[in-house]
């Protein structure tokens, strides 16, 4: 019985590296960093918003106006278009960004992404769909 245990434990931990590379390397394609920081309330779907609205053909399109979306606290009143320079300042730090930039204090949208390499995939993710 101990012998099967351990035979276990070993299988376990032999399958472990292959697993974690796997899922690493699933995450770290453009599909996989966007699902991974922003899919959670984002979908890039015309028309299908989730805890955060639709960012479908969201560059050009002026801030805090997705249809349908009824959430806007940060960007409610924002009088500027997206573009991939904003969008960079804006995911780096929602909070800092809206203070900025709207006549509000505080961004519905809390997460931010640390590192610009990530960023900058996110956002040529997002500009393709
Ligand atoms: C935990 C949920 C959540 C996550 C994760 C999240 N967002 Fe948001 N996002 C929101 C909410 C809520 C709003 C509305 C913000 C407001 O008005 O204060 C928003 C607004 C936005 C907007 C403004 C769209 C418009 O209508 O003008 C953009 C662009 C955006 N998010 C991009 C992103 C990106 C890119 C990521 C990933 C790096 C991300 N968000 C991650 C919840 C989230």
């Amino acid at each position: 019985m101990k012998t099967l245990q351990i035979a276990a434990a070993l299988l376990c931990i032999s399958l472990l590296p292959n697993t974690a590379s796997a899922a690493a390397k699933a995450a770290s394609t453009p599909e996989g960093f966007f699902k991974k920081y922003c899919g959670t309330c984002h979908s890039l779907e015309a028309g299908k918003n989730k805890g955060g609205p639709s960012l479908a053909g969201i560059f050009g399109k002026k801030a805090g106006t997705v249809e349908g979306f009824k959430k806007y606290k940060g960007l409610k009143g924002a009088d500027f278009v997206w573009t991939p320079e904003n969008m960079d300042a804006f995911i780096t730090d929602p909070k800092k960004f809206v203070k900025a930039n709207t006549p509000n204090k505080k961004s519905g949208m809390m997460s931010k992404v640390k590192k610009a390499e990530v960023r900058a995939t996110i956002i040529e993710y997002m500009k393709a769909h």
